[in-house]
Protein backbone atom coordinates (compact mmCIF):
# COMPACT_ATOMS: atom_id res chain seq x y z
CA UNK A 1 0.00 0.00 0.00
CA UNK A 2 2.82 2.74 0.22
CA UNK A 3 4.09 4.13 -2.38
CA UNK A 4 8.26 5.10 -2.95
CA UNK A 5 7.99 7.95 -0.35
CA UNK A 6 6.77 5.83 2.46
CA UNK A 7 3.18 7.31 1.45
CA UNK A 8 -0.22 5.36 1.56
CA UNK A 9 -1.21 5.17 -1.68
CA UNK A 10 -5.08 5.30 -0.44
CA UNK A 11 -7.35 8.27 -1.10
CA UNK A 12 -7.49 10.46 2.39
CA UNK A 13 -9.87 10.68 4.24
CA UNK A 14 -9.86 14.44 5.77
CA UNK A 15 -6.95 17.06 5.04
CA UNK A 16 -6.56 19.42 7.56
CA UNK A 17 -4.61 22.75 6.80
CA UNK A 18 -2.34 23.42 9.39
CA UNK A 19 -0.68 26.75 8.27
CA UNK A 20 2.49 27.49 10.08
CA UNK A 21 1.14 25.88 13.57
CA UNK A 22 3.81 23.57 15.59
CA UNK A 23 3.36 21.57 18.24
CA UNK A 24 4.64 24.74 21.03
CA UNK A 25 1.94 27.03 18.91
CA UNK A 26 -1.07 24.68 19.15
CA UNK A 27 -0.81 21.94 16.65
CA UNK A 28 -1.66 19.36 18.79
CA UNK A 29 -4.89 21.13 19.49
CA UNK A 30 -5.72 21.47 16.09
CA UNK A 31 -4.76 17.77 15.16
CA UNK A 32 -6.91 16.05 18.11
CA UNK A 33 -9.64 18.58 16.66
CA UNK A 34 -9.55 16.33 13.87
CA UNK A 35 -8.25 13.06 14.96
CA UNK A 36 -11.28 12.95 17.89
CA UNK A 37 -14.40 13.22 15.05
CA UNK A 38 -12.52 10.24 13.19
CA UNK A 39 -12.86 6.54 13.14
CA UNK A 40 -10.21 4.25 13.97
CA UNK A 41 -8.23 3.51 10.53
CA UNK A 42 -9.06 6.36 8.77
CA UNK A 43 -6.33 8.65 6.87
CA UNK A 44 -5.82 12.34 7.92
CA UNK A 45 -3.22 14.44 5.59
CA UNK A 46 -1.90 17.13 7.59
CA UNK A 47 -0.53 20.38 5.42
CA UNK A 48 2.22 22.06 7.27
CA UNK A 49 4.14 25.15 6.02
CA UNK A 50 6.39 24.57 9.34
CA UNK A 51 9.89 22.72 8.69
CA UNK A 52 9.98 22.00 12.83
CA UNK A 53 6.90 20.18 12.31
CA UNK A 54 8.82 17.44 10.48
CA UNK A 55 10.76 16.24 13.16
CA UNK A 56 7.90 16.75 15.72
CA UNK A 57 5.16 14.67 14.64
CA UNK A 58 6.25 11.42 14.57
CA UNK A 59 6.61 11.49 18.14
CA UNK A 60 3.72 12.91 18.77
CA UNK A 61 2.01 10.50 16.91
CA UNK A 62 3.53 7.15 18.86
CA UNK A 63 2.97 9.15 21.71
CA UNK A 64 -0.97 9.53 20.90
CA UNK A 65 -1.19 6.00 19.70
CA UNK A 66 -1.60 6.62 15.95
CA UNK A 67 0.15 5.65 13.20
CA UNK A 68 2.65 8.18 10.86
CA UNK A 69 2.47 6.41 7.65
CA UNK A 70 4.16 8.80 5.24
CA UNK A 71 5.02 12.09 4.40
CA UNK A 72 6.49 14.41 1.24
CA UNK A 73 7.68 18.11 0.21
CA UNK A 74 5.44 19.65 -1.82
CA UNK A 75 6.76 22.98 -2.76
CA UNK A 76 6.50 25.50 0.14
CA UNK A 77 4.62 22.93 2.35
CA UNK A 78 4.93 19.06 3.65
CA UNK A 79 2.46 16.96 3.91
CA UNK A 80 2.18 14.28 6.69
CA UNK A 81 -0.23 10.72 6.34
CA UNK A 82 -1.49 9.86 9.82
CA UNK A 83 -3.55 6.79 10.35
CA UNK A 84 -5.91 7.26 13.28
CA UNK A 85 -5.54 4.65 16.10
CA UNK A 86 -7.94 3.37 18.49
CA UNK A 87 -6.76 5.26 21.32
CA UNK A 88 -8.70 8.51 22.10
CA UNK A 89 -7.84 11.63 23.75
CA UNK A 90 -10.17 10.19 27.38
CA UNK A 91 -10.11 7.07 27.58
CA UNK A 92 -13.69 7.10 26.39
CA UNK A 93 -15.68 5.45 23.16
CA UNK A 94 -19.28 7.01 23.42
CA UNK A 95 -20.29 10.23 21.79
CA UNK A 96 -21.57 13.05 24.47
CA UNK A 97 -25.28 13.75 23.96
CA UNK A 98 -25.96 16.56 21.35
CA UNK A 99 -29.09 18.77 19.48
CA UNK A 100 -30.80 18.79 22.70
CA UNK A 101 -33.68 21.25 23.22
CA UNK A 102 -35.18 21.60 26.36
CA UNK A 103 -38.65 23.14 26.93
CA UNK A 104 -37.75 26.45 27.69
CA UNK A 105 -39.61 29.07 29.93
CA UNK A 106 -41.21 32.53 27.86
CA UNK A 107 -38.13 33.99 28.88
CA UNK A 108 -36.32 31.72 27.48
CA UNK A 109 -34.98 30.22 30.10
CA UNK A 110 -34.57 26.29 31.75
CA UNK A 111 -36.43 25.18 34.39
CA UNK A 112 -34.61 22.42 36.19
CA UNK A 113 -38.12 20.41 35.80
CA UNK A 114 -37.69 20.52 31.85
CA UNK A 115 -33.55 19.43 32.08
CA UNK A 116 -34.22 16.08 32.15
CA UNK A 117 -33.09 15.09 28.58
CA UNK A 118 -30.36 13.14 26.95
CA UNK A 119 -28.53 11.07 29.53
CA UNK A 120 -29.32 13.22 32.19
CA UNK A 121 -33.16 12.52 32.09
CA UNK A 122 -31.77 9.15 33.68
CA UNK A 123 -31.76 9.08 37.51
CA UNK A 124 -30.16 6.29 38.36
CA UNK A 125 -31.63 3.91 40.96
CA UNK A 126 -28.65 2.57 42.53
CA UNK A 127 -25.59 5.43 41.34
CA UNK A 128 -22.17 4.38 41.19
CA UNK A 129 -19.30 5.40 44.04
CA UNK A 130 -17.01 5.79 41.04
CA UNK A 131 -18.69 8.48 39.11
CA UNK A 132 -17.40 11.41 41.15
CA UNK A 133 -18.34 14.90 40.38
CA UNK A 134 -18.96 13.66 36.75
CA UNK A 135 -21.89 15.78 36.46
CA UNK A 136 -24.99 13.41 35.72
CA UNK A 137 -25.34 13.07 31.99
CA UNK A 138 -22.19 14.04 30.75
CA UNK A 139 -20.22 10.78 29.20
CA UNK A 140 -17.55 9.48 31.91
CA UNK A 141 -13.79 8.24 30.99
CA UNK A 142 -13.27 4.84 32.82
CA UNK A 143 -10.86 5.07 35.70
CA UNK A 144 -12.11 7.01 38.60
CA UNK A 145 -11.33 7.35 41.68
CA UNK A 146 -13.98 5.86 44.68
CA UNK A 147 -15.40 7.88 46.63
CA UNK A 148 -16.89 7.36 50.22
CA UNK A 149 -20.68 8.53 49.37
CA UNK A 150 -22.95 7.14 51.47
CA UNK A 151 -26.93 7.52 50.07
CA UNK A 152 -26.48 6.16 46.87
CA UNK A 153 -29.95 4.56 46.55
CA UNK A 154 -33.10 6.85 44.57
CA UNK A 155 -35.12 6.14 46.96
CA UNK A 156 -33.48 7.13 49.69
CA UNK A 157 -33.47 10.81 48.94
CA UNK A 158 -35.67 10.87 45.93
CA UNK A 159 -38.88 13.61 46.06
CA UNK A 160 -40.77 13.89 42.72
CA UNK A 161 -41.38 17.09 42.86
CA UNK A 162 -37.84 18.07 44.14
CA UNK A 163 -36.85 20.03 41.05
CA UNK A 164 -40.35 22.41 41.19
CA UNK A 165 -39.32 22.92 44.75
CA UNK A 166 -35.93 23.67 43.94
CA UNK A 167 -37.37 26.27 41.36
CA UNK A 168 -39.48 27.48 43.90
CA UNK A 169 -36.62 27.96 46.25
CA UNK A 170 -34.11 29.99 43.55
CA UNK A 171 -36.96 32.11 42.71
CA UNK A 172 -38.29 33.32 46.46
CA UNK A 173 -34.74 33.71 47.65
CA UNK A 174 -35.31 37.08 49.92
CA UNK A 175 -33.12 39.58 51.93
CA UNK A 176 -33.27 39.94 55.66
CA UNK A 177 -31.48 43.56 55.15
CA UNK A 178 -33.56 44.76 51.64
CA UNK A 179 -36.80 42.98 52.25
CA UNK A 180 -37.93 43.70 55.47
CA UNK A 181 -38.32 47.45 56.30
CA UNK A 182 -36.91 47.53 59.63
CA UNK A 183 -37.26 51.68 59.73
CA UNK A 184 -41.23 50.98 60.18
CA UNK A 185 -40.42 49.37 63.76
CA UNK A 186 -41.96 50.95 66.98
CA UNK A 187 -41.36 50.61 70.33
CA UNK A 188 -43.41 47.65 72.36
CA UNK A 189 -44.87 47.41 75.56
CA UNK A 190 -42.05 45.98 77.52
CA UNK A 191 -44.17 42.60 78.00
CA UNK A 192 -44.87 42.44 74.42
CA UNK A 193 -41.17 42.91 73.42
CA UNK A 194 -39.58 40.68 75.88
CA UNK A 195 -42.22 38.53 74.61
CA UNK A 196 -41.30 38.61 70.93
CA UNK A 197 -37.18 38.22 72.13
CA UNK A 198 -38.31 35.00 73.47
CA UNK A 199 -40.02 33.61 70.94
CA UNK A 200 -37.01 34.83 68.13
CA UNK A 201 -34.31 33.16 70.85
CA UNK A 202 -36.47 30.03 70.47
CA UNK A 203 -36.76 30.03 67.08
CA UNK A 204 -33.19 30.54 66.44
CA UNK A 205 -32.08 27.48 68.36
CA UNK A 206 -34.92 25.59 66.29
CA UNK A 207 -33.28 27.21 62.71
CA UNK A 208 -29.76 25.69 63.98
CA UNK A 209 -30.86 21.88 63.47
CA UNK A 210 -32.45 23.05 60.65
CA UNK A 211 -29.43 24.20 58.98
CA UNK A 212 -27.18 21.74 60.62
CA UNK A 213 -29.25 18.24 60.01
CA UNK A 214 -29.70 18.60 56.29
CA UNK A 215 -26.31 19.94 56.37
CA UNK A 216 -24.70 17.04 57.43
CA UNK A 217 -26.34 14.83 54.82
CA UNK A 218 -25.26 16.66 51.72
CA UNK A 219 -21.91 15.89 51.48
CA UNK A 220 -22.82 12.45 52.09
CA UNK A 221 -25.81 11.68 49.38
CA UNK A 222 -24.17 11.06 45.68
CA UNK A 223 -24.16 13.56 43.33
CA UNK A 224 -26.25 11.97 40.94
CA UNK A 225 -28.83 13.07 42.53
CA UNK A 226 -27.75 16.56 41.87
CA UNK A 227 -31.61 17.97 42.25
CA UNK A 228 -31.87 17.09 45.72
CA UNK A 229 -28.12 18.29 46.56
CA UNK A 230 -28.66 21.53 45.27
CA UNK A 231 -32.50 21.82 46.91
CA UNK A 232 -30.75 21.17 50.15
CA UNK A 233 -28.43 24.08 48.90
CA UNK A 234 -31.10 25.80 49.19
CA UNK A 235 -32.61 25.12 52.59
CA UNK A 236 -29.22 25.86 54.24
CA UNK A 237 -29.62 29.54 52.52
CA UNK A 238 -32.99 29.44 53.56
CA UNK A 239 -32.36 28.41 57.30
CA UNK A 240 -29.40 30.74 57.49
CA UNK A 241 -30.90 33.60 56.73
CA UNK A 242 -33.58 32.63 58.91
CA UNK A 243 -31.65 32.72 61.96
CA UNK A 244 -29.99 35.72 60.86
CA UNK A 245 -33.73 37.61 60.34
CA UNK A 246 -34.86 36.43 63.90
CA UNK A 247 -31.62 37.39 65.92
CA UNK A 248 -31.52 40.39 64.19
CA UNK A 249 -36.12 41.54 64.99
CA UNK A 250 -34.22 40.29 69.14
CA UNK A 251 -32.04 42.88 68.74
CA UNK A 252 -34.00 45.51 66.57
CA UNK A 253 -36.22 47.07 69.16
CA UNK A 254 -33.80 47.14 72.05
CA UNK A 255 -34.23 43.84 73.97
CA UNK A 256 -31.64 40.99 73.30
CA UNK A 257 -31.72 37.01 72.80
CA UNK A 258 -33.50 35.56 75.97
CA UNK A 259 -33.49 31.95 77.13
CA UNK A 260 -32.71 28.93 75.78
CA UNK A 261 -33.81 25.79 77.69
CA UNK A 262 -32.38 22.12 78.25
CA UNK A 263 -35.57 20.83 77.01
CA UNK A 264 -35.26 22.86 73.63
CA UNK A 265 -31.50 21.24 73.56
CA UNK A 266 -32.55 17.86 74.24
CA UNK A 267 -35.15 17.54 71.48
CA UNK A 268 -32.61 19.18 68.84
CA UNK A 269 -30.05 16.89 69.78
CA UNK A 270 -31.85 13.83 68.95
CA UNK A 271 -32.24 15.30 65.36
CA UNK A 272 -28.99 16.10 64.58
CA UNK A 273 -27.60 12.59 66.22
CA UNK A 274 -29.61 11.04 63.20
CA UNK A 275 -28.05 8.85 60.59
CA UNK A 276 -30.84 7.83 58.15
CA UNK A 277 -31.42 10.53 55.77
CA UNK A 278 -35.01 9.58 55.41
CA UNK A 279 -35.61 9.19 58.93
CA UNK A 280 -34.16 12.68 59.88
CA UNK A 281 -36.43 14.16 56.86
CA UNK A 282 -39.72 12.73 58.85
CA UNK A 283 -38.43 13.83 62.15
CA UNK A 284 -36.99 17.46 61.24
CA UNK A 285 -39.08 18.31 58.00
CA UNK A 286 -42.36 16.12 58.25
CA UNK A 287 -42.95 16.60 61.86
CA UNK A 288 -40.92 19.18 63.33
CA UNK A 289 -40.72 21.98 60.52
CA UNK A 290 -44.69 21.07 59.80
CA UNK A 291 -45.49 21.90 63.39
CA UNK A 292 -43.48 24.98 62.66
CA UNK A 293 -45.62 25.94 60.03
CA UNK A 294 -48.25 26.18 62.48
CA UNK A 295 -45.89 28.13 64.99
CA UNK A 296 -44.96 30.52 62.75
CA UNK A 297 -48.66 31.09 61.21
CA UNK A 298 -49.67 32.29 65.10
CA UNK A 299 -46.56 34.72 65.47
CA UNK A 300 -47.29 36.01 62.48
CA UNK A 301 -51.13 36.38 63.01
CA UNK A 302 -50.77 37.90 66.70
CA UNK A 303 -47.77 40.18 65.67
CA UNK A 304 -47.78 43.08 67.91
CA UNK A 305 -46.17 45.07 64.81
CA UNK A 306 -46.40 44.66 61.33
CA UNK A 307 -42.49 43.94 60.82
CA UNK A 308 -42.35 41.19 63.14
CA UNK A 309 -45.63 39.52 60.68
CA UNK A 310 -43.36 40.36 57.98
CA UNK A 311 -40.40 38.44 58.88
CA UNK A 312 -42.84 35.23 59.99
CA UNK A 313 -44.77 35.34 56.63
CA UNK A 314 -41.42 35.22 55.04
CA UNK A 315 -40.03 32.79 56.75
CA UNK A 316 -42.99 30.30 56.95
CA UNK A 317 -43.32 30.82 53.43
CA UNK A 318 -39.60 28.97 53.30
CA UNK A 319 -40.87 26.68 55.44
CA UNK A 320 -43.92 25.41 53.64
CA UNK A 321 -40.75 24.26 51.09
CA UNK A 322 -38.76 21.93 53.38
CA UNK A 323 -42.29 20.25 54.29
CA UNK A 324 -42.92 19.44 51.41
CA UNK A 325 -39.71 17.99 50.24
CA UNK A 326 -40.12 16.19 53.15
CA UNK A 327 -43.63 15.10 52.93
CA UNK A 328 -43.04 14.05 49.17
CA UNK A 329 -39.80 12.55 49.88
CA UNK A 330 -41.46 10.23 52.59
CA UNK A 331 -44.28 9.61 50.22
CA UNK A 332 -41.49 8.61 47.33
CA UNK A 333 -39.46 6.20 50.24
CA UNK A 334 -42.92 4.50 51.47
CA UNK A 335 -44.34 3.91 48.18
CA UNK A 336 -40.88 1.50 47.87
CA UNK A 337 -40.90 0.37 51.16
CA UNK A 338 -44.03 0.21 53.81
CA UNK A 339 -42.26 -1.79 56.13
CA UNK A 340 -40.32 1.95 56.73
CA UNK A 341 -42.93 2.85 58.44
CA UNK A 342 -42.56 0.86 61.21
CA UNK A 343 -39.02 2.56 61.74
CA UNK A 344 -40.86 5.71 61.42
CA UNK A 345 -43.04 5.20 64.25
CA UNK A 346 -39.96 3.71 66.31
CA UNK A 347 -37.85 6.90 65.77
CA UNK A 348 -40.66 8.98 67.25
CA UNK A 349 -40.89 6.59 69.93
CA UNK A 350 -37.40 6.58 70.52
CA UNK A 351 -37.26 10.39 70.84
CA UNK A 352 -40.41 10.14 73.01
CA UNK A 353 -38.94 8.05 75.72
CA UNK A 354 -35.76 9.69 75.72
CA UNK A 355 -37.89 13.13 76.73
CA UNK A 356 -39.87 11.90 78.77
CA UNK A 357 -38.28 13.84 81.59
CA UNK A 358 -39.93 16.82 80.01
CA UNK A 359 -43.35 17.47 80.08
CA UNK A 360 -45.47 20.00 77.86
CA UNK A 361 -44.17 23.13 76.30
CA UNK A 362 -41.18 24.78 76.98
CA UNK A 363 -43.45 27.18 79.55
CA UNK A 364 -41.07 30.69 78.49
CA UNK A 365 -42.01 29.87 74.93
CA UNK A 366 -45.69 29.01 75.99
CA UNK A 367 -46.27 32.40 78.37
CA UNK A 368 -44.67 34.08 75.59
CA UNK A 369 -47.34 33.16 72.76
CA UNK A 370 -50.08 33.66 75.32
CA UNK A 371 -48.61 37.45 75.64
CA UNK A 372 -48.97 37.58 72.03
CA UNK A 373 -52.31 36.28 71.60
CA UNK A 374 -54.13 38.02 74.23
CA UNK A 375 -52.24 41.40 73.38
CA UNK A 376 -50.73 41.76 77.54
CA UNK A 377 -50.56 40.33 80.93
CA UNK A 378 -53.65 41.20 82.39
CA UNK A 379 -55.92 38.58 83.59
CA UNK A 380 -58.71 38.85 80.85
CA UNK A 381 -55.80 38.95 78.11
CA UNK A 382 -54.24 35.90 79.96
CA UNK A 383 -57.23 34.25 79.50
CA UNK A 384 -57.54 35.03 75.88
CA UNK A 385 -54.26 33.96 75.60
CA UNK A 386 -54.04 30.96 76.73
CA UNK A 387 -57.35 29.86 74.79
CA UNK A 388 -55.36 30.85 71.29
CA UNK A 389 -52.64 28.70 72.71
CA UNK A 390 -54.85 26.03 73.54
CA UNK A 391 -56.34 26.17 69.68
CA UNK A 392 -52.82 26.50 68.47
CA UNK A 393 -52.14 22.71 69.81
CA UNK A 394 -55.31 21.79 68.61
CA UNK A 395 -54.23 22.79 64.78
CA UNK A 396 -50.72 21.69 65.24
CA UNK A 397 -52.20 18.20 66.18
CA UNK A 398 -54.53 18.00 63.78
CA UNK A 399 -51.90 19.17 60.35
CA UNK A 400 -49.44 16.70 62.38
CA UNK A 401 -52.12 13.97 61.29
CA UNK A 402 -52.88 15.54 58.24
CA UNK A 403 -49.73 15.38 56.97
CA UNK A 404 -49.16 12.41 58.10
CA UNK A 405 -51.85 10.56 55.78
CA UNK A 406 -50.44 12.57 53.01
CA UNK A 407 -47.21 10.42 53.00
CA UNK A 408 -49.29 7.44 53.27
CA UNK A 409 -49.80 6.39 56.98
CA UNK A 410 -53.07 4.99 57.76
CA UNK A 411 -54.87 7.25 60.78
CA UNK A 412 -54.35 5.40 63.47
CA UNK A 413 -50.47 5.53 62.97
CA UNK A 414 -51.04 9.39 62.21
CA UNK A 415 -52.89 9.98 65.42
CA UNK A 416 -50.20 7.90 67.50
CA UNK A 417 -47.51 9.36 65.84
CA UNK A 418 -48.63 12.99 65.89
CA UNK A 419 -49.71 12.74 70.09
CA UNK A 420 -45.87 11.03 70.38
CA UNK A 421 -44.51 13.93 68.89
CA UNK A 422 -41.92 16.41 70.94
CA UNK A 423 -43.29 18.98 73.09
CA UNK A 424 -40.65 21.31 71.57
CA UNK A 425 -42.45 21.06 68.11
CA UNK A 426 -39.20 20.34 66.63
FE1 LIG B 1 -36.17 27.79 58.98
FE1 LIG C 1 -36.78 24.82 57.45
Amino acid sequence: MMNSKGKESRIPDIICEAGDLDLESGLSVLLRRYLDAMNPGEILVVRSQNPIVEHEIGPWCRWMGHNLCGSQKIGSYSEYWIQRGTATTLNITEKPDWDLHPRRQKNGSISMEDWRVGRLAFVPEEASQTVGFAPRGAVREEGFPGYDFRINRKEEVWSEEVAALYEHAAQNQWSAAKDIPWGDLKPLPELLERAVCQLMTFLVENEYSALYVPGKFISRINPQFTEVVLFLGTQLADEARHIEVFTKRALANGGGLQYSATSTQMSLKTLYDQENFTTASFLLSVLGEGTFLDLLWFIETYAPDPVTAEILRRARQDESRHVRFGITHLKFYLQRDTTHSQKLLQAVQDRADYMRSVSGVNPLVQDALVFLAGGGGSPEQIRTGMQYVHRLYQRMHKNRIHRLQSIGLPLDQAEKISLLHTPNFM
